[in-house]
């Protein structure tokens, strides 16, 4: 019996999975027993292809093939060198100690191959922990494989340099030399934030401007409400840019989740910039939160380290609503199956925009509001539904006079206001807490440090305007913010009045 490792990726999770291939004297036929009926077929058909192609023996007896552990849902295709080579070995053209401590990921085409497979670097990550000391993938994943840490990565162009590499013959180069000189830029991805769309092709609208400055330095949710055509959706897409470019850890980690996802080219670089993704308002719970068999990502996880854009919110499938409010708290999604509950993170900044009422002119001077009463009601409680709630500013945006909007360019480009908000983050990190919309609710007095007359400006409005305890801490963590924009020590009351002007909920 021969044992060799490579790995599946359930929801973005990479699981060790163990081949075991028997090899029997009776008649040639091969059994595979842990993988779905037409993966089976489709894999044994690529890879009886491959070996012949490569001018190797397949076993002329009967050939079972064991992929453990069999309770779990395995996409297949990556497991396809893993089983080549354990039918090699057991058939005889490989030494057993060959496959010691090697593991093998990738897809076989039928000429020998090898393709590039989604989730290399979660199934890499995963090999690691448990203790394989060399892993061979496709050349095609070199340029993300060779991010694995703590493991040896060789890059294959297909079968028969697998195997030369494992009989001792000519060496497999390292995922990491095959890139060698490569810099972010030639591989097509991160660093040309000049492409992104610049926050001076907004007009007018200083407050939603600002709010998204807050937002960014903060990474506080924002919602922005106001009639059809004011720029909300244009203001929101500028988020991304206005953010701090990720540290390498956060890339590995939103990088393994699009890998998992199959959303980037295999070849594409690790991009620095935070993800933005923005559903639009027909996906379902699945898409939406990740599901399905087996278990795939979905856009609140895709948006993970980055922002997830929910454009006319209220529009959104109610109960999707409700359960992204918990991952928005809890920072990761959970999906219950039989052979146990798999986590899926999404730690993402949620920026939304509405229109005031389901016709878009509720509220606007000068327009006539279509909406009966019930109507209206039912749009504005989805609207100050729980997730709302917990949605930091709210902020409306108006209509713009036609001689700002044909006026010239007026606010900051991204590049300055990106520069504030970088400048604050790191106020925050010196703190020990970063973002602020994360500040620990236990030590949220002292972190916030308000001056006595700005929690007393605190204290009337949250009178005054009803607000609950949970309003009045994002308020402060909102305020502190704005201090730290301002490079202030403490709190004051000018900053709660800021905050305060972008709480504007009905
Ligand atoms: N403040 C603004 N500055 C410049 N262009 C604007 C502004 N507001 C709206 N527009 C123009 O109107 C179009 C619609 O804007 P959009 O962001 O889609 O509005 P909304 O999402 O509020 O309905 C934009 O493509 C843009 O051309
Ligand atoms: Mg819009
Ligand atoms: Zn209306």
């Amino acid at each position: 019996m021969t044992r060799v490792w490579s790995a599946a990726v359930v929801g973005v999770t990479g699981v060790p999975v163990e081949v075991e291939v028997r090899i029997s004297s009776q008649l040639p036929c091969v059994d595979v027993v842990g993988l779905p009926e037409a993966a089976v077929r489709e894999s044994i058909s690529r890879i009886r292809g491959a070996i012949a192609a490569s001018g190797l023996p397949f076993p002329d007896r009967r050939v079972t093939v064991n992929l453990a552990p069999a309770d779990l849902r395995k996409n297949g295709a990556g497991l396809d060198l893993a089983i080549a080579i354990a039918i090699l070995a057991g058939g005889g053209s490989l030494p057993p100690e060959a496959v010691d401590g090697r593991a093998f990921v990738g897809e076989l085409a039928l000429d020998g191959r090898l393709r590039a497979t989604r989730g290399v670097l979660a199934s890499l990550l995963a090999l690691r922990a448990a203790g394989a000391r060399e892993a061979i993938v496709p050349a095609g994943c070199a340029e993300r494989a060779r991010h694995a840490p703590g493991l040896e990565v060789r890059a294959a162009p297909d079968l028969a340099a697998v195997m030369a590499h494992l009989l001792g013959g000519e060496r497999l180069p390292s995922a990491a030399s095959l890139c060698e000189g490569r810099t972010l830029e030639d591989a097509g991805g991160a660093g040309d934030e000049d492409g992104l769309p610049c926050l001076s092709d907004i007009r007018g609208q200083p407050l939603a401007k600002r709010a998204l400055e807050v937002a960014a330095a903060g990474g506080h949710g924002l919602l922005l409400t106001g009639p059809p055509g004011t720029g909300k959706t244009l203001l929101a897409r500028r988020l991304p840019a206005l953010l701090p470019s990720l540290r390498e850890d956060e890339r590995l980690e939103a990088f393994c989740i699009a890998d998992a996802a199959g959303i980037i080219a295999p070849e594409a670089a690790i991009p620095d910039r935070p993800p933005f993704r923005a559903p639009h308002h027909t996906a379902s719970a699945a898409g939406l939160l990740g599901g399905g068999n087996p278990i795939r990502p979905g856009e609140a996880s895709l948006a993970h380290r980055g922002v997830l854009f929910l454009d006319e919110l209220p529009e959104f499938d109610r109960r999707c609503l409700e359960s992204l409010r918990e991952v928005l708290e809890q920072g990761v999604v959970r999906i219950a199956r039989a052979n146990g509950t798999w986590e899926l993170p999404a730690r993402f900044q949620l920026i939304a925009a509405a229109n005031p009422c389901a016709c878009g002119a509720y509220g606007s001077p000068g327009r006539d509001c279509r909406c009966d009463d019930a109507a209206l009601a039912r749009y504005q409680r989805r609207l100050s539904g729980p997730l709302v709630d917990r949605i930091d500013l709210v902020v409306g945006v108006g209509e713009v006079p036609w001689s700002v909007l044909n006026g010239p360019v007026d606010g900051p480009p991204s590049a300055v206001v990106r520069e504030r908000v970088a400048r604050a983050r790191a106020i925050q990190q010196v703190r020990g807490f970063a973002p602020n919309a994360a500040l620990p609710d236990a030590r949220l007095d002292a972190l916030v440090a308000a001056e006595p007359a700005a929690l007393a400006l605190l204290g009337r409005a949250v009178e005054r305007l009803h607000l609950s305890a949970r309003v009045a801490r994002r308020l402060l963590r909102v305020a502190r913010t704005i201090a730290d924009l301002a490079g202030r020590a403490g709190t004051t009351s000018t900053d709660v009045a800021e905050a305060l002007s972008m709480r504007q909920v009905r």
